[in-house]
């Protein structure tokens, strides 16, 4: 800790401590001995005279008479650095995919595409790859159904390694938009006791070992057999615990880990995925929700293409030709907006087109809801007032009880990507909805926010791992988290 010492105010007399100032602020140098090849790759030529070390693995090995080229990887940047080693250099054991530390000079480089280049005076290999039996193959482009089985690699492929910055930089541009808007980043739990959604999706949370629970009850005159005495699960939303916090700080979002036990194998279902949830006070119609949504989807757009422009390209020209169209159009225009009954309106007209019917009262499907985005102009759609039924028990009815204040936010090729709500806040209304659902014991506390210094609120939760689908025109959502999980699948 900093050394302190107390300080005295002077109109109160009252001493709080004062923290040295004498440590600045704390960076990690970068020095030629630790310098990222991202970095090596932004060297300016004149500067390159000093030895520099460079650590990765090998993505390619050209052989030539006197000279051998390679390509160094160390995930970065999309970009490996060329090494280029004579004939002094010692090359045994040098293999695609094995680890290696490289000494040399950079120099600028004659070849295409490359501003510099490292002449090695000295490589080792640190870690030694058999490419006999290596399940990655040089020059290759693997397909996703093939390193999805193999997740322990899946990151040295070149799609998945843009994958991982791309969600790292969307991660960054969330943090900042909200950062930036004055909300409070909030740590919601992973284990509750709730199941906020109501849909009875949740994974249930019990020590493994049989003489844990024997344990607890042994010190307890608890008899439940369950650890934390009430049913406990993964969380399947944070919304409530959102909820709790906006009624003391306003605006509030958290981004973390979700859980669903659906026994879907859908491309756009996970069991477990991430959420981007906000919550905030005084917004008190799904106008507010949709302008917030439309600016973050936008924002967090606009600095991820610009920040991870060559990932996001390797996805558009690779990955999902064409798909680039689909994001500018989403940053040069406005979402439109339909209410259910417009929408289901819009899709009994084409009825004839659909495996199920469409019909109001019940959820739009995956095909109702492309067909919505495409009829709209391939432009994300936010449909409003959904029927009160299909609903959970905290969204705020509508003039018209038989629909409730919720907004979707559809876009081109997922479908759903954000599901959001005013919350009811009315005591009584909430009171009779929880009693209808014989909830209201579990639920004093959510009713007490209305009690005491109740705010009319709203908020939404955003798929991350379906805002990247869309992003980069993935098909399978499980390509765009490092290890997916989902009924019959727990890898690793
Ligand atoms: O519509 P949902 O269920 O909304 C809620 O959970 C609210 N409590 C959020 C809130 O208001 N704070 O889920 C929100 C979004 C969906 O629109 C979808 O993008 C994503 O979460 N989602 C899933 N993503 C991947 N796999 C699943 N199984 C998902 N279920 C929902």
């Amino acid at each position: 800790m900093a050394a302190s010492i107390w300080k005295t105010c002077q109109v109160c007399l009252c001493r709080s401590i004062q923290y040295s100032s004498r440590v600045g602020p704390i960076t990690r140098t970068i020095s030629s001995q630790n310098a990222s090849i991202s970095h090596l790759l932004r060297r300016d030529p004149k500067e390159m005279c000093d030895t520099v070390v460079a650590k990765g693995w090998i993505k390619s090995v050209r052989e030539q008479k006197h000279v051998m080229f390679l390509s160094l990887h160390d995930g970065s940047c999309i970009d490996s650095l060329q090494i280029v080693a004579k004939e002094h250099v010692c090359t045994d054991g040098i293999a695609f995919g094995c680890s290696v530390e490289v000494r040399g000079h950079l120099i600028p480089s004659k070849s295409k595409g490359q501003k510099v280049e490292l002449s090695a005076e000295e490589i080792k290999v640190i870690g030694p790859c058999d490419n006999e039996i290596y399940p990655l193959k040089a020059r290759t482009r693997h397909s996703a159904d093939y390193t999805r089985q193999i997740p322990h690699l899946r990151s040295r492929t070149n799609t998945f390694s843009s994958l991982l910055r791309i969600r790292n930089s969307a991660t960054q541009a969330v943090h900042a938009f909200f950062q930036e808007a004055g909300f409070l980043q909030v740590d919601t739990p992973i284990i509750t006791s709730n199941d906020c959604e109501g849909a009875g999706e949740t994974f249930t949370v019990q020590p493994a070992n049989p003489v844990v629970l024997e344990d607890v009850e042994k010190n307890s005159n608890d008899k439940s057999g369950l650890f934390f005495n009430v049913p406990a699960f993964l969380t399947v939303s944070g919304q409530l615990h959102l909820e709790i916090v906006a009624s003391s700080h306003q605006k509030v979002y958290t981004l973390g880990p979700t859980f669903r036990a659906e026994n879907s194998s859908s491309r756009r279902h996970l069991s477990e995925f991430y959420m981007l949830e906000v919550e905030e006070a005084f917004a008190d119609s799904v106008e507010d929700i949709m302008k917030l949504t439309e600016d973050c989807v936008k924002s967090v757009t606009h600095k991820v293409c610009n920040q991870s422009q060559d990932d996001v390209e390797l996805f558009h020209k690779h990955v999902s030709p064409g798909h680039k169209d689909v994001i500018d159009k989403l940053l040069g225009k406005p979402f439109t907006v339909l209410s259910y009954t417009d929408a289901i309106n819009i899709l009994e007209k084409h009825r004839k087109q659909f495996e199920f019917d469409p019909k109001w009262g019940c959820d739009l499907l995956k095909e109702h809801e492309k067909f919505l985005v495409s009829h709209c102009d391939n432009i994300p759609v936010f449909v409003v007032d959904y029927p009160a039924d299909i609903k959970p028990f905290y969204a705020k009815s509508n003039d018209d009880p038989s629909t409730v204040a919720a907004v979707d936010l559809l876009v081109p090729d997922v479908g759903e990507l954000v599901g959001g709500t005013v919350r009811e806040d009315r005591l009584d209304i909430l009171q009779q909805r929880l009693d209808d659902l014989k909830l209201t014991d579990s639920y004093q506390w959510y009713l007490d926010l209305r009690r005491f210094g109740n705010v009319p609120h709203s908020g939404f939760g955003l798929g991350f791992e379906r805002y990247l689908q869309f992003l980069l025109g993935v098909e399978h959502i499980r390509d765009v988290i490092p290890f997916p999980r989902y009924a019959h699948s727990c890898l690793l």
